[in-house]
């Protein structure tokens, strides 16, 4: 049975669907909402759930890029890499969030605290260069803010 750091068995995510074979992606997102990725475990209970093969849960999740299928950290840093935010240095931003958190784009820090990833745009493009921490949007975003923004978005009281 797979447990999420906050104690949410996977069964309790099931518990809210009805088996049917339409439920398969309310499901997988359900199961990330709760435990933060997919694992193989839950896409195999995911696959006696609704009683299709595994092949077909992994494939389903493997098609959108909204799923991920390791832990990732507590706070979610995006840093966009789109046209306007790239003629306007975020690959320079990028290089210090990467400085930073001591981690590479794609990768998770040690202690699961945060997790960096590169967008395309979220839509924001005047703002550019746009750094996306957790759901807080970012813009004019310079290699000398990323500290202060890191420190102040992962503080107890933005928890
Ligand atoms: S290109 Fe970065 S917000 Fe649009």
């Amino acid at each position: 049975m797979c447990i999420d750091n906050n104690g949410t068995s996977f069964g309790d995510v099931l518990s809210e669907f009805t088996g049917k074979r339409s439920e398969l992606i309310p499901i997988l997102q359900a199961t990330q909402n709760a435990m933060g990725y997919l694992s193989l475990e839950a896409m195999k209970e995911i696959a006696d759930f609704l009683s299709i093969p595994e092949s077909q849960v992994y494939g389903a999740a493997t098609f959108y890029a909204q799923f991920y299928f390791t832990r990732r950290g507590k706070h979610q840093v995006k840093v966009c890499l789109g046209t306007a935010c790239h003629v306007r240095g975020a690959t320079q931003v990028m290089d210090a969030v990467e400085r930073e958190l001591g981690i590479c784009c794609g990768d998770t820090t040690p202690d699961y605290e945060y997790s960096l990833e590169r967008v395309a745009c979220v839509g924001a493009c005047a703002l550019a260069p746009v750094v996306v921490f957790d759901e807080e949007v970012h813009g004019q975003m310079e290699s000398g803010k990323v500290k202060k923004i890191i420190k102040k978005e992962a503080s107890p009281i933005n928890v």
